[in-house]
Protein backbone atom coordinates (compact mmCIF):
# COMPACT_ATOMS: atom_id res chain seq x y z
CA UNK A 1 0.00 0.00 0.00
CA UNK A 2 1.49 3.08 -1.02
CA UNK A 3 0.62 6.45 0.89
CA UNK A 4 -0.29 8.85 -1.97
CA UNK A 5 -1.94 11.64 0.46
CA UNK A 6 1.49 12.26 2.41
CA UNK A 7 2.89 15.80 2.35
CA UNK A 8 6.19 15.36 3.56
CA UNK A 9 8.48 13.09 1.84
CA UNK A 10 6.49 10.12 2.78
CA UNK A 11 7.90 7.84 5.61
CA UNK A 12 7.15 5.06 3.72
CA UNK A 13 9.03 6.18 0.37
CA UNK A 14 12.12 7.15 2.54
CA UNK A 15 12.98 3.90 4.08
CA UNK A 16 15.08 3.87 7.43
CA UNK A 17 17.20 6.33 6.04
CA UNK A 18 17.85 7.08 10.06
CA UNK A 19 19.47 3.90 10.19
CA UNK A 20 17.41 2.69 12.96
CA UNK A 21 18.18 -0.92 14.26
CA UNK A 22 16.30 -3.45 12.14
CA UNK A 23 14.06 -4.61 15.03
CA UNK A 24 12.76 -1.00 15.71
CA UNK A 25 12.75 -0.06 12.53
CA UNK A 26 10.16 -2.89 12.04
CA UNK A 27 8.54 -2.62 15.32
CA UNK A 28 4.80 -2.64 16.04
CA UNK A 29 4.31 0.38 16.67
CA UNK A 30 6.42 1.43 13.61
CA UNK A 31 4.92 -0.47 11.24
CA UNK A 32 1.78 1.19 12.51
CA UNK A 33 2.65 4.26 11.79
CA UNK A 34 3.62 3.87 8.09
CA UNK A 35 0.14 1.62 7.85
CA UNK A 36 1.68 -1.48 7.55
CA UNK A 37 0.40 -4.32 8.53
CA UNK A 38 0.90 -6.29 12.38
CA UNK A 39 0.07 -8.94 14.54
CA UNK A 40 -1.69 -6.70 16.63
CA UNK A 41 -2.23 -3.29 16.85
CA UNK A 42 0.27 -1.59 19.11
CA UNK A 43 -0.95 0.31 22.37
CA UNK A 44 0.78 2.74 24.51
CA UNK A 45 -0.85 5.48 26.75
CA UNK A 46 -0.83 9.36 27.17
CA UNK A 47 1.29 10.72 29.84
CA UNK A 48 2.22 7.02 30.89
CA UNK A 49 4.51 8.43 33.35
CA UNK A 50 3.06 10.78 35.95
CA UNK A 51 1.69 11.54 39.47
CA UNK A 52 0.04 7.92 39.12
CA UNK A 53 3.17 6.38 39.77
CA UNK A 54 4.91 5.60 43.09
CA UNK A 55 8.23 4.98 41.05
CA UNK A 56 7.28 8.81 39.51
CA UNK A 57 6.52 10.72 43.19
CA UNK A 58 9.49 9.49 44.41
CA UNK A 59 11.84 10.63 42.24
CA UNK A 60 9.69 13.78 41.94
CA UNK A 61 9.86 14.18 45.31
CA UNK A 62 13.60 15.33 45.03
CA UNK A 63 13.30 18.56 43.98
CA UNK A 64 10.83 20.63 41.64
CA UNK A 65 9.16 19.08 38.52
CA UNK A 66 11.37 21.59 36.15
CA UNK A 67 14.78 20.42 38.01
CA UNK A 68 13.09 16.36 37.06
CA UNK A 69 12.54 17.50 33.67
CA UNK A 70 16.39 18.68 33.63
CA UNK A 71 17.86 15.84 35.20
CA UNK A 72 18.40 13.63 32.31
CA UNK A 73 19.26 10.16 35.00
CA UNK A 74 15.95 10.72 36.56
CA UNK A 75 13.96 11.81 33.95
CA UNK A 76 15.04 8.65 31.44
CA UNK A 77 14.43 6.45 34.54
CA UNK A 78 10.49 7.50 35.14
CA UNK A 79 10.17 7.27 30.94
CA UNK A 80 11.84 3.42 31.12
CA UNK A 81 9.82 2.46 34.35
CA UNK A 82 6.57 3.61 32.91
CA UNK A 83 6.79 1.60 29.85
CA UNK A 84 8.35 -1.68 31.41
CA UNK A 85 5.75 -1.32 34.30
CA UNK A 86 3.03 -1.17 31.77
CA UNK A 87 4.11 -3.34 28.83
CA UNK A 88 3.60 -0.88 26.35
CA UNK A 89 5.00 -1.03 22.90
CA UNK A 90 6.91 2.17 22.81
CA UNK A 91 8.74 4.57 25.26
CA UNK A 92 7.77 8.74 25.52
CA UNK A 93 10.65 11.14 26.62
CA UNK A 94 9.95 12.42 29.64
CA UNK A 95 9.90 15.96 29.52
CA UNK A 96 6.78 18.70 29.29
CA UNK A 97 5.83 20.79 26.37
CA UNK A 98 6.37 23.96 28.18
CA UNK A 99 10.05 23.86 28.29
CA UNK A 100 9.87 25.72 24.84
CA UNK A 101 8.77 28.80 26.38
CA UNK A 102 11.19 28.82 29.29
CA UNK A 103 13.92 28.47 27.27
CA UNK A 104 12.39 31.37 24.43
CA UNK A 105 12.63 33.28 28.13
CA UNK A 106 9.49 33.13 29.75
CA UNK A 107 9.52 32.54 33.33
CA UNK A 108 7.50 29.08 33.97
CA UNK A 109 6.65 27.65 37.18
CA UNK A 110 4.25 24.71 38.22
CA UNK A 111 2.21 25.35 40.98
CA UNK A 112 0.77 22.50 43.20
CA UNK A 113 -2.75 21.57 41.88
CA UNK A 114 -3.19 24.73 40.19
CA UNK A 115 -0.80 23.51 36.94
CA UNK A 116 1.64 25.37 35.02
CA UNK A 117 2.23 29.19 35.66
CA UNK A 118 3.90 31.68 33.33
CA UNK A 119 4.14 34.44 35.27
CA UNK A 120 4.96 37.19 32.46
CA UNK A 121 2.07 36.38 29.58
CA UNK A 122 2.69 38.08 25.71
CA UNK A 123 0.15 40.84 25.53
CA UNK A 124 1.96 42.80 22.32
CA UNK A 125 4.04 42.29 19.36
CA UNK A 126 6.51 43.84 21.37
CA UNK A 127 5.99 41.23 23.95
CA UNK A 128 6.79 38.86 20.80
CA UNK A 129 10.03 40.71 19.85
CA UNK A 130 11.58 40.76 23.10
CA UNK A 131 11.17 36.54 22.53
CA UNK A 132 15.07 35.04 22.77
CA UNK A 133 15.65 33.78 19.49
CA UNK A 134 14.60 30.47 17.84
CA UNK A 135 18.21 29.29 17.82
CA UNK A 136 19.29 30.63 20.97
CA UNK A 137 15.77 29.12 22.90
CA UNK A 138 16.69 25.44 21.12
CA UNK A 139 20.12 25.37 22.18
CA UNK A 140 18.91 25.55 25.88
CA UNK A 141 17.12 22.71 25.24
CA UNK A 142 19.92 20.00 25.35
CA UNK A 143 18.86 18.55 28.75
CA UNK A 144 16.05 17.52 26.72
CA UNK A 145 18.09 15.93 24.26
CA UNK A 146 20.04 14.24 26.69
CA UNK A 147 17.29 12.34 28.39
CA UNK A 148 16.14 11.05 25.40
CA UNK A 149 19.49 9.62 24.18
CA UNK A 150 19.30 7.54 27.65
CA UNK A 151 15.72 6.78 27.39
CA UNK A 152 17.21 5.39 24.06
CA UNK A 153 20.16 3.36 24.97
CA UNK A 154 18.13 1.37 27.86
CA UNK A 155 15.57 0.75 25.55
CA UNK A 156 14.41 -3.08 24.45
CA UNK A 157 15.74 -3.48 20.97
CA UNK A 158 12.31 -3.62 19.97
CA UNK A 159 10.79 -0.63 21.49
CA UNK A 160 10.68 2.59 19.77
CA UNK A 161 10.87 6.16 21.88
CA UNK A 162 8.39 8.80 20.84
CA UNK A 163 9.88 12.45 21.31
CA UNK A 164 7.37 14.84 21.80
CA UNK A 165 6.63 18.78 21.85
CA UNK A 166 3.35 21.30 21.79
CA UNK A 167 2.00 22.11 18.70
CA UNK A 168 2.00 25.97 17.95
CA UNK A 169 -1.11 26.77 19.02
CA UNK A 170 -1.24 25.53 22.66
CA UNK A 171 1.62 27.20 23.32
CA UNK A 172 0.57 30.52 22.19
CA UNK A 173 -2.35 29.73 23.94
CA UNK A 174 -0.22 29.15 27.13
CA UNK A 175 1.78 32.06 26.94
CA UNK A 176 -0.87 34.87 26.12
CA UNK A 177 -3.23 33.09 28.89
CA UNK A 178 -0.15 32.64 31.12
CA UNK A 179 -1.52 29.41 32.09
CA UNK A 180 -4.27 26.76 31.48
CA UNK A 181 -7.67 28.70 30.52
CA UNK A 182 -11.39 27.74 30.09
CA UNK A 183 -12.76 30.09 27.12
CA UNK A 184 -9.35 30.84 25.97
CA UNK A 185 -10.55 34.77 25.71
CA UNK A 186 -6.97 36.48 25.71
CA UNK A 187 -5.78 33.69 23.19
CA UNK A 188 -8.67 34.34 20.78
CA UNK A 189 -8.49 38.32 21.28
CA UNK A 190 -5.05 38.44 20.64
CA UNK A 191 -5.78 36.08 17.36
CA UNK A 192 -8.09 38.72 16.21
CA UNK A 193 -7.16 41.81 17.02
CA UNK A 194 -3.48 41.39 17.03
CA UNK A 195 -2.93 39.43 13.98
CA UNK A 196 0.65 40.55 13.06
CA UNK A 197 1.64 39.51 16.63
CA UNK A 198 -0.08 36.15 15.70
CA UNK A 199 1.84 35.65 13.19
CA UNK A 200 5.11 36.40 14.50
CA UNK A 201 3.96 34.40 17.48
CA UNK A 202 3.15 31.10 15.54
CA UNK A 203 6.44 31.81 13.46
CA UNK A 204 8.86 31.98 16.05
CA UNK A 205 7.35 28.74 18.02
CA UNK A 206 7.59 26.95 14.47
CA UNK A 207 10.96 27.60 14.32
CA UNK A 208 11.57 26.98 17.83
CA UNK A 209 9.73 23.30 17.35
CA UNK A 210 11.62 22.67 14.38
CA UNK A 211 15.20 22.94 15.91
CA UNK A 212 13.62 21.20 18.75
CA UNK A 213 12.39 18.03 17.28
CA UNK A 214 15.28 17.39 14.80
CA UNK A 215 17.34 17.52 17.50
CA UNK A 216 15.45 14.49 19.19
CA UNK A 217 15.44 12.72 15.94
CA UNK A 218 19.35 13.26 16.34
CA UNK A 219 19.28 11.99 20.04
CA UNK A 220 17.03 9.07 18.69
CA UNK A 221 13.43 9.73 18.82
CA UNK A 222 11.68 7.10 16.29
CA UNK A 223 8.81 9.17 15.80
CA UNK A 224 7.35 12.64 16.83
CA UNK A 225 3.74 13.54 18.74
CA UNK A 226 3.04 17.13 18.70
CA UNK A 227 0.52 18.06 21.01
CA UNK A 228 -2.72 20.11 20.05
CA UNK A 229 -4.17 19.73 23.67
CA UNK A 230 -6.65 23.05 23.11
CA UNK A 231 -6.94 22.78 19.31
CA UNK A 232 -10.42 21.85 19.67
CA UNK A 233 -11.02 25.68 21.15
CA UNK A 234 -11.17 26.92 17.87
CA UNK A 235 -13.86 26.49 15.28
CA UNK A 236 -12.69 24.72 11.93
CA UNK A 237 -12.62 28.36 9.70
CA UNK A 238 -10.36 30.01 13.05
CA UNK A 239 -8.45 26.97 12.55
CA UNK A 240 -7.63 27.22 8.57
CA UNK A 241 -6.83 31.16 8.83
CA UNK A 242 -5.03 30.93 12.15
CA UNK A 243 -3.74 27.36 13.08
CA UNK A 244 -3.20 24.97 10.12
CA UNK A 245 -1.18 27.07 7.95
CA UNK A 246 1.66 26.98 11.19
CA UNK A 247 0.49 23.50 11.43
CA UNK A 248 1.64 22.61 8.26
CA UNK A 249 4.96 24.39 8.11
CA UNK A 250 6.36 22.67 10.77
CA UNK A 251 5.35 19.26 9.65
CA UNK A 252 6.23 19.50 6.44
CA UNK A 253 9.97 20.42 7.71
CA UNK A 254 10.89 17.64 10.13
CA UNK A 255 12.72 15.36 9.29
CA UNK A 256 12.19 12.35 6.84
CA UNK A 257 11.61 8.65 7.86
CA UNK A 258 10.03 9.74 10.92
CA UNK A 259 6.27 9.62 11.73
CA UNK A 260 4.69 12.21 13.02
CA UNK A 261 1.89 12.26 15.06
CA UNK A 262 -0.61 15.06 15.42
CA UNK A 263 -2.67 14.86 18.61
CA UNK A 264 -5.47 17.20 19.10
CA UNK A 265 -7.50 18.00 21.79
CA UNK A 266 -11.26 18.08 21.03
CA UNK A 267 -10.57 18.28 17.51
CA UNK A 268 -13.97 16.32 16.39
CA UNK A 269 -14.96 19.58 14.32
CA UNK A 270 -11.65 19.55 12.93
CA UNK A 271 -11.04 16.38 11.18
CA UNK A 272 -10.67 17.55 7.54
CA UNK A 273 -8.39 20.07 8.35
CA UNK A 274 -6.47 18.17 10.71
CA UNK A 275 -6.46 15.17 7.33
CA UNK A 276 -4.57 17.67 5.56
CA UNK A 277 -1.93 19.12 7.79
CA UNK A 278 0.16 16.36 6.49
CA UNK A 279 0.73 14.52 9.69
CA UNK A 280 1.55 10.38 9.33
CA UNK A 281 -0.97 9.84 12.40
CA UNK A 282 -3.71 11.65 13.52
CA UNK A 283 -4.24 10.94 17.72
CA UNK A 284 -7.59 11.53 18.04
CA UNK A 285 -9.26 12.51 21.75
CA UNK A 286 -12.25 10.34 23.32
CA UNK A 287 -15.00 13.11 21.45
CA UNK A 288 -13.49 11.67 18.15
CA UNK A 289 -15.67 9.55 15.66
CA UNK A 290 -12.43 6.80 15.20
CA UNK A 291 -14.52 5.06 11.91
CA UNK A 292 -14.78 8.56 10.34
CA UNK A 293 -11.19 9.02 10.88
CA UNK A 294 -10.11 5.22 10.11
CA UNK A 295 -12.42 5.97 7.05
CA UNK A 296 -10.37 9.45 6.02
CA UNK A 297 -6.98 8.18 6.66
CA UNK A 298 -7.24 5.02 4.40
CA UNK A 299 -4.32 5.07 2.98
CA UNK A 300 -3.27 8.45 3.52
CA UNK A 301 -2.89 8.62 7.20
CA UNK A 302 -2.69 6.19 10.45
CA UNK A 303 -4.98 6.80 13.40
CA UNK A 304 -4.27 6.97 17.24
CA UNK A 305 -6.80 6.69 20.06
CA UNK A 306 -8.87 7.03 21.43
CA UNK A 307 -10.04 5.77 25.04
CA UNK A 308 -11.46 7.94 27.69
CA UNK A 309 -9.07 8.13 30.78
CA UNK A 310 -11.78 8.15 32.78
CA UNK A 311 -12.83 4.58 32.10
CA UNK A 312 -9.90 3.78 34.56
CA UNK A 313 -11.31 4.93 37.55
CA UNK A 314 -14.70 2.99 36.27
CA UNK A 315 -15.82 -0.59 37.50
CA UNK A 316 -13.16 -2.91 35.49
CA UNK A 317 -16.02 -4.45 33.37
CA UNK A 318 -17.13 -0.84 31.85
CA UNK A 319 -13.25 -0.39 31.43
CA UNK A 320 -12.42 -3.30 29.35
CA UNK A 321 -16.02 -3.13 27.11
CA UNK A 322 -15.17 0.44 26.70
CA UNK A 323 -11.43 -0.76 25.29
CA UNK A 324 -13.15 -3.43 23.33
CA UNK A 325 -15.59 -0.43 22.02
CA UNK A 326 -12.36 1.19 20.90
CA UNK A 327 -11.05 -1.83 18.96
CA UNK A 328 -13.56 -2.52 17.39
CA UNK A 329 -14.44 0.94 15.55
CA UNK A 330 -11.05 0.56 14.68
CA UNK A 331 -11.81 -2.22 12.92
CA UNK A 332 -8.93 -4.26 12.59
CA UNK A 333 -7.12 -1.49 10.28
CA UNK A 334 -4.03 -1.28 9.64
CA UNK A 335 -2.27 1.72 10.90
CA UNK A 336 -4.15 1.74 13.78
CA UNK A 337 -2.77 2.33 17.19
CA UNK A 338 -4.55 1.67 20.12
CA UNK A 339 -4.32 4.57 22.96
CA UNK A 340 -5.85 6.83 25.36
CA UNK A 341 -8.03 9.55 23.84
CA UNK A 342 -6.38 12.12 26.97
CA UNK A 343 -3.74 11.90 29.75
CA UNK A 344 -3.87 9.23 32.19
CA UNK A 345 -5.49 10.75 35.33
CA UNK A 346 -3.49 11.11 38.34
CA UNK A 347 -6.01 9.00 40.82
CA UNK A 348 -5.47 5.69 38.49
CA UNK A 349 -4.54 2.85 39.62
CA UNK A 350 -1.69 1.29 38.18
CA UNK A 351 -2.27 -1.98 37.98
CA UNK A 352 -5.33 -0.91 36.68
CA UNK A 353 -3.75 0.75 33.55
CA UNK A 354 -1.40 -1.87 33.83
CA UNK A 355 -4.57 -4.84 33.02
CA UNK A 356 -6.34 -2.89 30.54
CA UNK A 357 -3.26 -2.84 28.02
CA UNK A 358 -2.84 -6.47 28.77
CA UNK A 359 -6.35 -6.73 27.54
CA UNK A 360 -5.73 -5.00 24.29
CA UNK A 361 -2.81 -6.64 23.56
CA UNK A 362 -4.76 -9.97 23.94
CA UNK A 363 -7.97 -8.40 22.23
CA UNK A 364 -6.20 -6.80 19.43
CA UNK A 365 -4.47 -10.08 18.23
CA UNK A 366 -5.94 -11.41 15.01
CA UNK A 367 -8.14 -8.36 14.36
CA UNK A 368 -5.66 -6.87 12.02
CA UNK A 369 -4.92 -6.99 8.77
CA UNK A 370 -9.08 -7.15 7.93
CA UNK A 371 -8.96 -3.26 6.34
O1 LIG B 1 4.90 9.85 29.98
C1 LIG B 1 4.58 11.01 29.69
O2 LIG B 1 3.80 11.27 28.76
C2 LIG B 1 5.15 12.12 30.51
C3 LIG B 1 5.74 13.23 29.74
C4 LIG B 1 4.80 14.41 29.59
C5 LIG B 1 4.50 15.36 30.62
N1 LIG B 1 3.74 16.34 30.07
C6 LIG B 1 4.98 15.30 32.01
C7 LIG B 1 4.30 16.10 33.06
C8 LIG B 1 4.13 14.81 28.44
C9 LIG B 1 4.07 14.10 27.10
C10 LIG B 1 3.48 16.02 28.76
C11 LIG B 1 2.69 16.79 27.77
C12 LIG B 1 1.91 17.94 28.22
N2 LIG B 1 2.21 18.87 29.18
C13 LIG B 1 0.69 18.35 27.62
C14 LIG B 1 0.05 17.68 26.43
C15 LIG B 1 -0.70 16.45 26.79
C16 LIG B 1 -2.03 16.70 27.40
O3 LIG B 1 -2.23 16.22 28.53
O4 LIG B 1 -2.86 17.34 26.74
C17 LIG B 1 0.26 19.51 28.28
C18 LIG B 1 -1.01 20.27 27.98
C19 LIG B 1 1.23 19.83 29.26
C20 LIG B 1 1.22 21.00 30.19
C21 LIG B 1 1.25 20.59 31.61
N3 LIG B 1 2.34 20.09 32.26
C22 LIG B 1 0.17 20.64 32.55
C23 LIG B 1 -1.23 21.10 32.25
C24 LIG B 1 0.66 20.15 33.76
C25 LIG B 1 0.00 20.10 35.12
C26 LIG B 1 -1.14 19.19 35.21
C27 LIG B 1 -0.82 17.74 34.91
O5 LIG B 1 -1.36 17.22 33.91
O6 LIG B 1 -0.09 17.11 35.65
C28 LIG B 1 2.01 19.79 33.55
C29 LIG B 1 2.93 19.17 34.52
C30 LIG B 1 3.42 17.80 34.21
N4 LIG B 1 3.90 17.41 32.99
C31 LIG B 1 3.49 16.71 35.12
C32 LIG B 1 4.06 15.64 34.42
C33 LIG B 1 4.40 14.29 34.95
C34 LIG B 1 3.11 16.75 36.61
C35 LIG B 1 4.10 17.57 37.36
C36 LIG B 1 4.22 17.24 38.82
O7 LIG B 1 4.82 16.20 39.17
O8 LIG B 1 3.78 18.05 39.63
Amino acid sequence: MTRPGLRRSGIRSSGNVLGLPAARWDSRFLRACRGESVDRPPVWLLRQAGRYMAHYRERRALGSFLDLCKDPDRASQVALFAREFLNVDAAILFSDILVVLAALGMPLDYRENEGPHLSRPLGSLGDVNALRPAGAAAADLGYVDEALRRTVANLPADIPCIGFSGAPFTLAAYAIEGGGSRQFARTKTFMYRETAAWDALMTRLVDVLILHLTAQVAAGAAALQIFDSWAGHVTAADHREFVQPHLRRLIVCLPAGVPVILYSGGGAHLLDLLADCGADVLGCDPTTDLRRAGDLGRGRFAVQGNLDPTLLLAPRPRLLAGADAVLAAAAGADGFIFNLGQGILKETDPELAKALVAHVQAAGRGMTGRA
